[in-house]
Protein backbone atom coordinates (compact mmCIF):
# COMPACT_ATOMS: atom_id res chain seq x y z
CA UNK A 1 0.00 0.00 0.00
CA UNK A 2 0.94 3.57 -0.72
CA UNK A 3 2.05 5.70 1.72
CA UNK A 4 -0.22 8.83 2.08
CA UNK A 5 1.12 10.24 5.47
CA UNK A 6 4.95 10.01 7.24
CA UNK A 7 6.29 11.34 10.33
CA UNK A 8 9.39 11.73 11.04
CA UNK A 9 10.88 12.80 14.74
CA UNK A 10 7.85 14.89 14.93
CA UNK A 11 8.17 17.27 17.99
CA UNK A 12 5.77 19.76 19.08
CA UNK A 13 6.77 22.18 21.72
CA UNK A 14 4.05 25.05 23.13
CA UNK A 15 6.28 28.10 25.42
CA UNK A 16 3.52 29.61 27.19
CA UNK A 17 4.97 32.37 29.97
CA UNK A 18 8.47 30.92 29.53
CA UNK A 19 7.74 27.65 30.57
CA UNK A 20 8.47 24.45 27.80
CA UNK A 21 5.38 22.25 27.12
CA UNK A 22 7.15 19.60 24.87
CA UNK A 23 3.72 18.04 23.92
CA UNK A 24 4.92 15.72 21.41
CA UNK A 25 8.36 13.99 21.00
CA UNK A 26 9.96 12.19 18.19
CA UNK A 27 6.65 10.93 16.85
CA UNK A 28 7.46 8.53 14.01
CA UNK A 29 4.30 7.69 12.49
CA UNK A 30 3.45 6.32 8.94
CA UNK A 31 -0.24 6.08 7.38
CA UNK A 32 -1.11 4.42 4.19
CA UNK A 33 -3.82 4.60 1.58
CA UNK A 34 -6.94 3.39 2.42
CA UNK A 35 -6.14 2.95 6.47
CA UNK A 36 -8.73 4.62 8.86
CA UNK A 37 -6.99 5.18 12.07
CA UNK A 38 -7.93 6.52 15.71
CA UNK A 39 -6.03 8.38 18.20
CA UNK A 40 -6.88 8.25 21.04
CA UNK A 41 -5.21 9.09 24.91
CA UNK A 42 -5.86 10.79 27.71
CA UNK A 43 -7.48 14.65 27.76
CA UNK A 44 -4.25 17.12 27.12
CA UNK A 45 -2.28 14.51 25.72
CA UNK A 46 -1.54 15.97 22.27
CA UNK A 47 -4.42 14.12 20.11
CA UNK A 48 -5.48 17.23 18.54
CA UNK A 49 -1.89 18.47 18.48
CA UNK A 50 -0.75 15.87 16.31
CA UNK A 51 -3.88 15.76 14.04
CA UNK A 52 -3.14 19.85 13.59
CA UNK A 53 0.96 19.05 12.78
CA UNK A 54 0.22 16.29 10.44
CA UNK A 55 -2.31 18.29 8.48
CA UNK A 56 -0.59 21.34 8.14
CA UNK A 57 -2.88 23.79 10.27
CA UNK A 58 -0.23 23.79 12.24
CA UNK A 59 3.61 24.27 12.36
CA UNK A 60 6.02 21.26 13.99
CA UNK A 61 8.81 22.49 16.18
CA UNK A 62 11.13 19.87 14.58
CA UNK A 63 11.12 16.97 12.35
CA UNK A 64 9.29 16.03 9.13
CA UNK A 65 5.84 15.41 8.27
CA UNK A 66 5.81 14.13 4.50
CA UNK A 67 2.36 14.27 2.91
CA UNK A 68 1.35 12.96 -0.42
CA UNK A 69 5.35 12.69 -0.90
CA UNK A 70 5.32 16.62 0.01
CA UNK A 71 7.71 17.81 2.86
CA UNK A 72 4.92 20.20 4.27
CA UNK A 73 7.64 22.06 6.45
CA UNK A 74 9.36 23.49 3.30
CA UNK A 75 5.81 24.54 1.62
CA UNK A 76 5.01 28.16 2.30
CA UNK A 77 2.37 28.91 4.06
CA UNK A 78 0.26 29.82 0.71
CA UNK A 79 1.62 26.44 -0.72
CA UNK A 80 0.59 25.00 2.36
CA UNK A 81 -3.22 25.97 2.48
CA UNK A 82 -3.38 25.58 -1.03
CA UNK A 83 -2.44 21.99 -0.48
CA UNK A 84 -4.97 22.03 2.72
CA UNK A 85 -7.97 22.95 0.66
CA UNK A 86 -7.15 20.73 -2.72
CA UNK A 87 -5.71 17.45 -0.69
CA UNK A 88 -7.34 17.18 2.68
CA UNK A 89 -10.45 17.58 4.20
CA UNK A 90 -11.24 18.48 7.98
CA UNK A 91 -14.04 17.60 10.79
CA UNK A 92 -14.05 19.21 13.91
CA UNK A 93 -16.05 18.46 17.28
CA UNK A 94 -17.40 22.41 16.73
CA UNK A 95 -18.96 22.40 13.35
CA UNK A 96 -17.59 25.65 11.99
CA UNK A 97 -19.88 26.44 9.45
CA UNK A 98 -20.25 30.26 7.95
CA UNK A 99 -23.62 31.29 9.46
CA UNK A 100 -24.73 33.78 6.49
CA UNK A 101 -24.36 31.30 3.58
CA UNK A 102 -26.74 28.27 3.51
CA UNK A 103 -25.77 24.25 3.93
CA UNK A 104 -24.94 24.13 0.56
CA UNK A 105 -23.18 27.24 0.09
CA UNK A 106 -21.05 26.13 2.94
CA UNK A 107 -20.71 22.97 1.29
CA UNK A 108 -19.31 23.82 -1.57
CA UNK A 109 -16.89 27.20 -0.31
CA UNK A 110 -13.64 25.03 -0.37
CA UNK A 111 -14.61 23.98 -4.40
CA UNK A 112 -15.25 27.55 -4.95
CA UNK A 113 -12.16 28.62 -2.91
CA UNK A 114 -9.87 25.78 -4.77
CA UNK A 115 -7.76 27.18 -7.64
CA UNK A 116 -7.65 23.58 -9.41
CA UNK A 117 -11.19 23.52 -9.42
CA UNK A 118 -12.43 25.17 -13.36
CA UNK A 119 -16.07 23.29 -12.83
CA UNK A 120 -18.99 26.10 -13.24
CA UNK A 121 -20.60 27.27 -10.67
CA UNK A 122 -23.50 25.01 -11.32
CA UNK A 123 -21.54 22.00 -11.30
CA UNK A 124 -20.00 22.49 -8.15
CA UNK A 125 -23.74 22.82 -6.70
CA UNK A 126 -24.42 19.96 -8.37
CA UNK A 127 -22.03 18.06 -6.59
CA UNK A 128 -22.86 18.98 -3.39
CA UNK A 129 -26.11 18.36 -3.59
CA UNK A 130 -25.29 14.59 -5.11
CA UNK A 131 -22.96 14.25 -1.71
CA UNK A 132 -25.64 15.57 0.59
CA UNK A 133 -28.33 12.99 -0.84
CA UNK A 134 -25.61 10.56 -0.74
CA UNK A 135 -25.53 11.51 3.35
CA UNK A 136 -29.01 11.59 3.36
CA UNK A 137 -29.69 15.57 4.03
CA UNK A 138 -30.38 16.07 0.41
CA UNK A 139 -33.14 18.66 1.44
CA UNK A 140 -32.03 20.95 3.80
CA UNK A 141 -29.09 22.98 1.41
CA UNK A 142 -31.32 25.85 1.18
CA UNK A 143 -31.51 25.92 5.11
CA UNK A 144 -29.39 28.34 6.97
CA UNK A 145 -27.14 26.34 9.16
CA UNK A 146 -28.77 27.11 12.34
CA UNK A 147 -32.06 24.97 10.48
CA UNK A 148 -30.76 22.26 10.77
CA UNK A 149 -30.06 19.22 13.32
CA UNK A 150 -26.80 18.70 15.22
CA UNK A 151 -26.84 15.17 13.79
CA UNK A 152 -27.35 17.11 9.54
CA UNK A 153 -24.60 19.77 10.57
CA UNK A 154 -22.13 16.82 10.85
CA UNK A 155 -23.05 15.35 8.15
CA UNK A 156 -22.85 18.34 6.11
CA UNK A 157 -19.24 19.47 7.79
CA UNK A 158 -18.71 15.56 6.22
CA UNK A 159 -19.83 16.65 2.61
CA UNK A 160 -17.84 20.15 3.10
CA UNK A 161 -14.68 17.91 3.99
CA UNK A 162 -15.38 15.43 0.91
CA UNK A 163 -16.20 18.57 -1.86
CA UNK A 164 -12.72 18.54 -2.98
CA UNK A 165 -12.08 14.77 -3.24
CA UNK A 166 -9.25 14.71 -0.79
CA UNK A 167 -6.83 12.24 -0.43
CA UNK A 168 -7.15 12.17 3.49
CA UNK A 169 -9.63 13.50 6.14
CA UNK A 170 -8.53 14.43 9.45
CA UNK A 171 -11.34 14.19 11.90
CA UNK A 172 -11.23 15.81 15.49
CA UNK A 173 -14.03 14.45 18.13
CA UNK A 174 -16.31 14.35 15.13
CA UNK A 175 -18.92 13.08 16.79
CA UNK A 176 -18.01 14.28 20.26
CA UNK A 177 -21.00 16.87 20.60
CA UNK A 178 -23.38 14.51 19.30
CA UNK A 179 -25.86 11.72 20.86
CA UNK A 180 -24.93 8.00 20.04
CA UNK A 181 -27.52 7.73 17.30
CA UNK A 182 -26.18 10.79 15.25
CA UNK A 183 -22.80 9.74 16.14
CA UNK A 184 -23.27 6.39 14.78
CA UNK A 185 -24.33 8.08 11.50
CA UNK A 186 -21.55 10.26 11.15
CA UNK A 187 -19.39 7.29 12.14
CA UNK A 188 -21.17 5.41 9.39
CA UNK A 189 -20.45 7.51 6.88
CA UNK A 190 -17.34 8.22 7.49
CA UNK A 191 -17.08 4.13 6.96
CA UNK A 192 -18.41 4.56 3.92
CA UNK A 193 -16.44 6.99 2.33
CA UNK A 194 -13.51 4.67 3.98
CA UNK A 195 -14.44 1.98 1.99
CA UNK A 196 -14.34 4.51 -1.24
CA UNK A 197 -10.90 4.40 -0.65
CA UNK A 198 -10.25 7.81 1.33
CA UNK A 199 -7.65 7.44 4.16
CA UNK A 200 -9.21 9.03 7.36
CA UNK A 201 -7.99 9.48 10.81
CA UNK A 202 -9.88 10.24 13.80
CA UNK A 203 -9.34 11.58 16.73
CA UNK A 204 -12.00 10.24 19.86
CA UNK A 205 -12.16 9.87 23.56
CA UNK A 206 -14.94 7.33 22.44
CA UNK A 207 -14.00 3.41 22.23
CA UNK A 208 -17.22 2.54 20.27
CA UNK A 209 -15.87 4.91 17.79
CA UNK A 210 -12.68 3.57 18.07
CA UNK A 211 -14.13 0.03 17.39
CA UNK A 212 -14.81 0.86 14.03
CA UNK A 213 -11.34 2.23 12.90
CA UNK A 214 -8.83 -0.37 11.40
CA UNK A 215 -5.63 1.11 13.63
CA UNK A 216 -5.76 2.82 16.93
CA UNK A 217 -2.81 4.65 18.36
CA UNK A 218 -2.58 5.64 21.88
CA UNK A 219 -0.63 8.73 22.69
CA UNK A 220 0.47 9.50 26.16
CA UNK A 221 3.34 11.70 27.73
CA UNK A 222 4.20 12.56 24.15
CA UNK A 223 4.71 9.48 22.49
CA UNK A 224 3.14 6.64 20.86
CA UNK A 225 2.78 4.46 23.98
CA UNK A 226 0.96 1.89 21.81
CA UNK A 227 -0.92 0.48 18.75
CA UNK A 228 -3.30 -1.87 17.99
CA UNK A 229 -4.02 -3.32 14.38
CA UNK A 230 -7.49 -3.74 14.15
CA UNK A 231 -8.25 -5.04 10.35
CA UNK A 232 -11.06 -3.03 8.45
CA UNK A 233 -14.85 -3.24 10.18
CA UNK A 234 -16.77 -4.84 7.56
CA UNK A 235 -20.42 -4.43 9.62
CA UNK A 236 -22.30 -6.38 11.79
CA UNK A 237 -23.26 -5.89 15.63
CA UNK A 238 -21.37 -9.29 16.80
CA UNK A 239 -18.35 -7.88 14.87
CA UNK A 240 -18.61 -4.68 16.58
CA UNK A 241 -19.42 -6.09 20.03
CA UNK A 242 -16.54 -8.05 19.69
CA UNK A 243 -14.51 -5.28 18.39
CA UNK A 244 -15.17 -3.14 21.16
CA UNK A 245 -14.18 -5.70 23.88
CA UNK A 246 -11.53 -6.29 22.70
CA UNK A 247 -10.78 -2.37 22.18
CA UNK A 248 -11.85 -2.23 25.87
CA UNK A 249 -9.27 -4.97 27.22
CA UNK A 250 -6.34 -3.07 25.26
CA UNK A 251 -7.31 0.36 26.38
CA UNK A 252 -7.34 -0.72 30.20
CA UNK A 253 -3.85 -2.46 29.56
CA UNK A 254 -2.96 1.17 27.98
CA UNK A 255 -3.88 2.63 31.51
CA UNK A 256 -7.27 3.83 29.83
N1 LIG B 1 -2.04 26.72 21.03
C1 LIG B 1 -1.50 26.23 22.16
N2 LIG B 1 -0.66 26.98 22.91
C2 LIG B 1 -0.11 26.48 24.03
N3 LIG B 1 -0.34 25.24 24.52
C3 LIG B 1 -1.17 24.46 23.81
C4 LIG B 1 -1.79 24.91 22.60
N4 LIG B 1 -2.56 23.91 22.12
C5 LIG B 1 -2.42 22.88 22.98
N5 LIG B 1 -1.59 23.20 24.00
C6 LIG B 1 -1.19 22.31 25.12
O1 LIG B 1 -0.74 21.09 24.53
C7 LIG B 1 -1.17 19.99 25.29
C8 LIG B 1 -1.95 19.02 24.40
O2 LIG B 1 -3.14 19.63 24.00
P1 LIG B 1 -4.15 18.93 22.96
O3 LIG B 1 -3.39 18.52 21.75
O4 LIG B 1 -5.28 19.86 22.74
O5 LIG B 1 -4.61 17.64 23.76
P2 LIG B 1 -5.78 16.60 23.49
O6 LIG B 1 -6.36 16.89 22.14
O7 LIG B 1 -5.15 15.25 23.56
O8 LIG B 1 -6.76 16.77 24.60
C9 LIG B 1 -1.97 20.53 26.46
O9 LIG B 1 -1.10 20.60 27.57
C10 LIG B 1 -2.35 21.92 25.97
O10 LIG B 1 -2.50 22.77 27.07
MG1 LIG C 1 -8.28 17.54 21.52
Amino acid sequence: MNTVLQTKGLCKTYIVNKRQNNVLKNIDLTISEGEMVAIMGPSGSGKSTLLYCVSGMDRVTAGEVIFNGKETARLSDKSLSQLRLDEMGFIFQQMYMMKNLSVLDNIILPAVKSKRNTESRKATEERGRQLMRRLGIGDVGDNDINEVSGGQLQRACICRSMINSPKMIFADEPTGALNRSSSDEVMNELLSLNRDGTTIMCVTHDPKVAAKCSRILYIMDGGIMGEKEMGHFNGGDKELRDRERELNNWLMEQGW
